[in-house]
Parts: structure tokens; sequence; C-alpha cells
């Protein structure tokens, strides 16, 4: 893959917001996650909310206090110039100084103590939103400062950071146990046409524009715009679903070392992989669903495999996963225009029609679904439904500069994480977006993770590959 120099994708002054227009857009957003959040941390009792419930998440109780630190940091100190409320617990609350399995040993604030402090900062953050002046610097992206005039991007950053926690704390939900907290919405639309589709899609090679200079809140890792050769090649049209998935495990692949990278088939052993996360069996595939169970549903993408399980599915399937270059292309170039979209379906904001996300449904919808949100080589859920693997470290773009501080993207950089795209039902429609980048280990598995798998554009495809029907799922769901 070959890099060039940066070619940022055109802006138009209709794509910047108006100051106004990003007040109010911050406060919406603001306000849409404090009403998740309340919801994640209402729906179970005290006792639960102070409990943690995996070694690798927080109690919800500090998630809850944290959101609020990092609100009165952001907003409250530095753009507003605020004293501090509770300078004393921003240790407890920093999160890099204490890795989650140590934070129940920490002085926490008592559940009604988070909710009285979240209230307390809420309200004078929107206060702050509504009185500070901003620049067209600020409101067009990184105004080089976050107090002051510069303060559109904090606002952006601090609603997403929120909505991110929603996130990390609906994967607690999943993760905890006993009685079902969060009651089932309405299962997400299926679509009529998914028996027709192609099993993959082609992409076109040549450069595009990846990354970019001109989305007013996209994060550091995010940015510059730069041109990106990548050759031409095939990509599932759907993620992975949990009948094909399931073909991979009844065809024995937990058992054969030659499908794993060495690093994966170490894992495998180590950790005792069979099946993915929340799967058992009981003379067919069952999985529990925020404490619900029920029998895998065959057409649904696969949920909460580890990196090293997408990539032996994919060596198993005659396949590889995408690269990250790959995946973003796939998502976000129009051929017809030569430029790069904003999301798959074009520059227009997420709806419901279009992808889903923002926890309306707590659970992927069937592999095809959301016509409207296809990107134009025509694959579908690119965005939303599921976290995608890639093939990719996580790696600076070109030109990177850390923003605001080194934490955020910079010390991540390397082979210890992979790259995941695309957002995943868990995740608000503020914190997603084609240019969006997520990392995580190679092992992880608690996360709304599944994969989708690509070919290069030479030899045949192995993508027949089908469900032999002894998989343990039905194949009519
Ligand atoms: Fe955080």
């Amino acid at each position: 893959m070959t890099q060039h120099t940066d070619r940022a994708a055109a802006t138009t002054p209709s794509d910047v917001p108006s100051a106004e227009a990003l007040r109010s857009l911050a406060a919406a957003a603001l306000i849409a996650a404090r009403d998740r959040t309340t919801l994640l941390t209402t729906a179970v009792d005290e006792a639960d909310l102070v409990r943690q419930h995996s070694p690798l998440m927080s109690p919800l109780v500090w998630d809850l206090a944290h959101i609020a630190n990092q609100e009165e940091l952001w907003l409250l100190r530095a753009v507003g110039s605020r004293d501090p409320i509770h300078p004393e617990i921003d240790p407890i609350y920093d999160a890099f100084e204490h890795p989650r399995a140590e934070r129940p040993t920490l002085p926490l604030l008592t559940p009604a103590e988070a909710r009285r402090y979240g209230h307390e900062v809420r309200a004078r953050a929107l206060d702050i939103i509504e009185k500070t002046t901003l620049s067209a610097e600020s409101v067009n992206g990184f105004g080089g400062v976050l107090t002051g005039a510069g303060a559109g991007f904090a606002f952006g950053m601090v609603a997403q950071h929120e909505v991110q926690h929603d996130e990390t704390m609906l994967a607690t939900h999943q993760l905890r146990s006993g009685p079902a907290a969060l009651t089932a919405p309405l299962p997400p639309p299926a679509p009529a046409d998914a028996a027709a589709l192609p099993a993959e899609v082609y992409v076109p090679g040549g450069p595009f524009t990846m990354g970019t200079s001109a989305e007013p809140w996209a994060l550091d890792n995010e940015r510059p715009a730069h041109a990106v050769d990548v050759p031409g090649f095939w990509l599932d049209t759907t993620p992975v679903t949990n009948a094909a998935y399931a073909a991979f495990i009844a065809d024995g692949g937990y058992d054969d070392p030659r499908l794993w990278s060495a690093d994966g088939w170490a894992h495998r052993q180590r950790a005792g992989l069979t099946a993915p996360l929340f799967w058992s069996w009981d003379g067919g595939w069952v999985r529990t669903s925020f404490g619900v169970p029920e029998p895998v549903v065959p057409n649904e993408p696969v949920l909460h495999v580890c990196w090293y399980e997408a990539d032996a599915y994919a060596r198993w399937a005659g396949r590889r996963l995408p690269t990250e270059a790959e995946w973003e292309k796939a998502a976000r170039w129009d051929p017809a225009a030569d430029r790069s979209r904003r999301y798959p379906w074009g520059d227009a904001d997420w709806t419901p029609e279009r992808a889903n996300l923002g926890q309306r449904h707590l659970r992927p919808a069937p592999a095809g679904s959301y016509p409207d949100g296809a990107a134009p080589c025509g694959a579908r859920q690119l965005i939303g439904d599921v976290w995608e693997w890639t093939s990719s470290d996580f790696l600076p773009y070109p030109g990177f500069t850390a923003w605001p501080y080194k934490e955020y993207s910079e010390v991540f950089w390397g082979p210890e994480y992979k790259v995941l795209r695309g957002g995943a039902f868990g995740v608000s429609p503020v914190a997603c977006r084609g240019t969006f980048r997520n990392w995580d280990y190679p092992i992880r598995r608690q996360i709304f993770a599944g994969f989708r798998t690509a070919r290069s554009n030479t030899g045949r495809s192995n993508t027949a590959r089908s469900n032999t029907g002894r998989s343990g799922v039905a194949e009519s769901a």
C-alpha cells in the first residue's frame, strides 16, 4: 500500500456547521448521552452498581462519576475556567492512574454522590455551552486550543466520551450475571432482499482519501486526510453470520492449528476457546444476551469473537481480514464522484433507517439489513451492528498530531492493538462515522465485535463454502 502526499477531501462551506448549530448539537448530544447513562445505571440496584462484574470492567458507579469528572475537567475547568468542585477525587477517576481491575478498591463516590456530582457538573456545563463564544476555526474542527473560543471541539469530545462509556457500560451489562436488567426493545428490521445479495462486492483499485481534516468532532487519530492507494479487492457484502461461524466450529476450526496464527493458537489453547463468548452448547448453540438465553440466530452477524478467532475463520474460508484502509475505502469511497463520503450512504447524518446504532435494538440486525445504508460498492452494515476487526495494527496517519494529549491515541500506537471499524449497535451516532477508529487487544471478546472477510483481486473466491447443516445453528431462524 502506497502512502501519497496529503490530498484532503474537499470541504464545501455547507459542510461546516454554524456556531449556533454546533452549540445546539453539543447540548442535544450531551442530554441524549445522559439519558442513556441514567437508564444504564438505574436498571440495576445499588449493590449491582458498586459490584465489579468482570475484572475487565469498572464497577458501573466508577463510570458514572468518571463521566462527570471528565466533563468537569474539560468543560468547566478548561473551557469555562471554573474552580474545581472536588479536586481531591481527580486521581480516583483518572483512567490512566488506575486500571479497571483495581477500581473497586478505590474510595469511590457512592451512587447517590456520583449522581449528585453529575447533575451539578451538567447544569454548569450547559450554561458554559450556551455562553461560550466560538471562533469559526473552532467550529470547523480543531481550534488549536480547547479553551474559550476554541471550545467547539471540546464540546464534541466530551459528548463522545460519555457515549463511549455508555457502550462500555452496556458491555458490563452483558457480562453481569443474574436476571435481565435491560428491557428487550424491538428487534431491528429484517431486510427483504438479503437472499438476493451477492456474497461479496468488488472495490476497484486506486487512490482514495483516508481520514479527515474537515469533520468537526473527529479525534486526533482520524486526522489528517491523506491519499492511500488501495489495490482492487473483494469484500464480504455483510458481516460474517452466526451460521457461517458455526460451520467453522463444526468443521473443527478450533482444533486445527494450521488455521491459526502462532500467537492465536497459543491463546486459543491457553484460554480454552471453543466458541464465541456467551455461546454454550445445549443440543444446539445457545447464547446469553443481556441475561436472556436464546438459540443463536443464524442470520445475525457473529458477535463477541476476538481478533485471533476472526483471523482463523478467515483462513478457514480461504480469505483474510480486510486492512483498515480497505475497510475505509469500501465504506467511504464514491467512484462516481471520486471522493470520500462521511458515511457509506453519503454525507448526511445518521438516521435509524441507515444503520443499527444507539442501543436502539440491543442486538445486531440480520445480515443484509439496512439497504438505505449501503456503500457505493454495495456492502451493507459497514456502520453499526458489530465492530469489525481489521488486519491492521493501530498506527498514526502521516502528519498525525497528538490532541489534546498523548494519552488520547499516541500511547496506544503499535502492533499490540488491532483496529476495529464501523461501530456497533451499542455505539451512539455521535461517536460513529466513516473515519472513526477503534482499537483493542487481539484477545478481547467482551466488546461488541464481529468481522467480515476480504480477498485480493487474484485467484478464485472460496466464499461459497456453505453451512453443512450439522453446525448446531438451524438454517431458518
Ligand atoms: Fe473515560
